[in-house]
């Protein structure tokens, strides 16, 4: 996460930003602390990333860079306003990426925004398009990662991120919400297909952010103003968190927008494999059987 040390409204690239109206800076970063309380209280680890001047939209976390199973895609904004968010995310991910089994950054060649179009079920990736990242960016990360990466195309310019229109609940057993009005007839039609048990949230509670939440498969982070969306989760079993982030919605995003998720490498694959090189690097001499096994 990025603190919102410079969070400004000074430009428009998305309907919910004002540049005339006025921005609190003081109380976006109370309500920004508060996420990250909320996340620490209920046993997360939270890093951060240094803001930097001159980058108002930095706070917006989930746009830098994708991690899925330790590998890591380096996004490349649309808009020329939030480009050199790109360098400071992957030297992050650089020097971090030994915590969780990644370390390389790939550079993006298409436009893609990261995990605000990107979502991550448990073996599928989900990928939006219309607005910002590309369906070339779709196949880079399918690349990368060698998941099968599901296209769906947003068309409402005010959910012009997937994570705006679409919440992961539960990555384990692929279980979303989502506002069908965000999609196009052909992937709404693809999405009521694949995830016939999804939470459908109404036009108010999207409206609202609602469906740009964070869940750990219990407590869902969800936007305070999604009043239904956030009885539904109760009544299917999960905890939900209000989270009041007004200030930050400002900027067009809020809860998952400014939350990075970092999905580490599988423990089997970042073991270094055959026991035979352990062994004719510290050959048993005392053992014959050793001996053979090593030369
Ligand atoms: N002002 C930012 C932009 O337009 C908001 C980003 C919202 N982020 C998100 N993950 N949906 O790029």
């Amino acid at each position: 996460m990025c603190p919102p040390t410079y969070f400004d409204v000074g430009y428009s690239i998305n309907p919910w930003m004002d540049p005339s109206g006025p921005v609190d800076r003081a109380l976006a970063a109370r309500q920004w602390s508060g996420l990250v309380d909320a996340y620490r209280s209920t046993g997360h680890r939270v890093d951060l990333l240094e803001p930097l001047a001159g980058l108002p939209d930095m706070v917006y976390a989930a746009n830098g860079t994708t991690v899925v199973d330790g590998r890591t895609l380096a996004a490349r904004f649309a808009n020329s306003q939030r480009e050199a968010e790109v360098a400071a995310h992957a030297a992050w991910h650089r020097r971090n990426g030994i915590f969780y089994g990644g370390g390389e950054v790939q550079p993006a060649v298409a436009v893609n925004e990261a995990e605000g179009d990107f979502a991550v079920l448990s073996r599928r990736i989900l990928a939006g398009y219309g607005f910002r990242t590309t369906p070339e960016a779709h196949s880079e990360l399918a690349m990368l990662t060698g998941r099968e990466v599901i296209s769906l195309e947003l068309i409402d310019p005010r959910l012009f991120h997937l994570d705006l229109a679409l919440a992961v609940l539960d990555d384990a057993r692929d279980h979303i919400a989502y506002y069908p009005e965000a999609f196009s007839q052909q992937s709404r039609r693809l999405l009521s297909e694949l995830f016939g048990d999804a939470l459908i949230a109404n036009e108010h509670d999207a409206y609202a952010f609602g469906l740009n939440a964070v869940s750990d498969g219990l407590h869902v982070f969800i936007p305070a103003g999604a009043r239904q969306l956030r009885e539904n989760l109760a009544v299917a079993g999960y905890w939900p968190i209000s989270i009041d982030l007004s200030e930050l919605t400002k900027g067009g995003g809020s809860v998952k927008c400014c939350t990075q998720e970092i999905r580490p490498a599988a423990i089997a694959a970042a073991r270094p494999e055959p026991l035979n090189d352990v062994m004719s690097i510290f050959p048993d001499t005392s053992s014959p059987h050793a001996a053979g096994a090593s030369s």
